[in-house]
């Protein structure tokens, strides 16, 4: 069976002398399904969707063992431009992932990069504006938006290069209220239209929209017991 992510028994440190933040981690995400990954701050939660994103080992090196394969290609036989057209990730901090002067240009900027034609991006924007429910500001510049207004445009940008697979950073964390529930839609309706999504989570309210919930611990991704809350919380 070929799932759109599997990682195969996944060490991973930043440099060779330090600590080994992965540590024979393993995961199979079945196509559709959303999988949230709880676990405490410096655990690695990160570092692992960054092996899934080709952020590791394409932009940080460090050392890696193991394997991480998206559609059941290798992601050390894939380019980052390649990876870019599978998998998208969305930040904790929408102000790292915001630079264009307007709302449509921080959408186009991906497909343009993809040489994709120009009616076809104008048609992207439109639909991931409406996806996110934030067409009037087209035109805006992000650096005006709320909070939450941001994350919306951080995820339709995202969206706009219409990867299958979803990776979500603790997406909700600097997000207030009322964005929070506007993201969460967005996500249920992602769900819906059957992307694979892999949710980092440190807020127990958010958990409802996964299928499964794995924790990282030690290194590893095992199966997430109610018992084992320390250090998550409810918002
Ligand atoms: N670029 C980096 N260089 C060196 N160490 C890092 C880097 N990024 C993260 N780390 C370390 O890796 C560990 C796991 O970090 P991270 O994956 O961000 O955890 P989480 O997302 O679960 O909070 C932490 O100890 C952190 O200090
Ligand atoms: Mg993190």
């Amino acid at each position: 069976m070929i799932y759109p992510i599997e990682i195969n028994n996944l060490h991973y440190k930043y440099e060779k002398d330090a600590r080994e933040i992965l540590n024979g981690a393993n995961l199979k995400v079945a196509k559709g399904e959303t999988v949230a990954i709880v676990g405490l701050s410096g655990s690695g939660k990160s570092t692992l969707i960054y092996n899934i994103c080709g952020i590791i080992p394409h932009i940080y090196r460090g050392e890696a063992k193991g394997q991480v394969k998206i559609w059941g290609k290798d992601i050390l036989d894939m380019k980052l431009s390649e990876i870019s057209t599978k998998v998208g990730i969305v930040f904790q901090d929408p102000d790292t992932q915001l630079f264009s002067p307007t709302v449509e240009d921080e959408i186009a900027f991906g497909p343009e990069n993809l040489c994709i034609a120009r009616e076809q991006i104008g048609l992207r924007i439109k639909k991931v504006l409406e996806t996110v429910n934030m067409e009037e500001y087209r035109l805006e510049n992000p650096g005006n938006l709320s909070g939450g207004q941001k994350q919306l445009i951080a995820i339709a940008s995202v969206l706009a290069m219409e990867t299958e697979i979803l990776l979500f950073d603790e997406i909700l964390s600097q997000v207030d209220k009322e964005g929070r529930i506007k993201i969460r839609e967005v996500i249920k309706g992602l769900k819906e239209e059957g992307k694979t999504i892999i949710l980092i989570e440190h807020d127990l309210n958010n958990l409802q929209i996964a299928d499964r919930v794995l924790q990282l611990k030690d290194g590893k991704l095992e199966e997430f017991k109610a018992g084992d809350i320390i250090g998550l919380h409810r918002t």
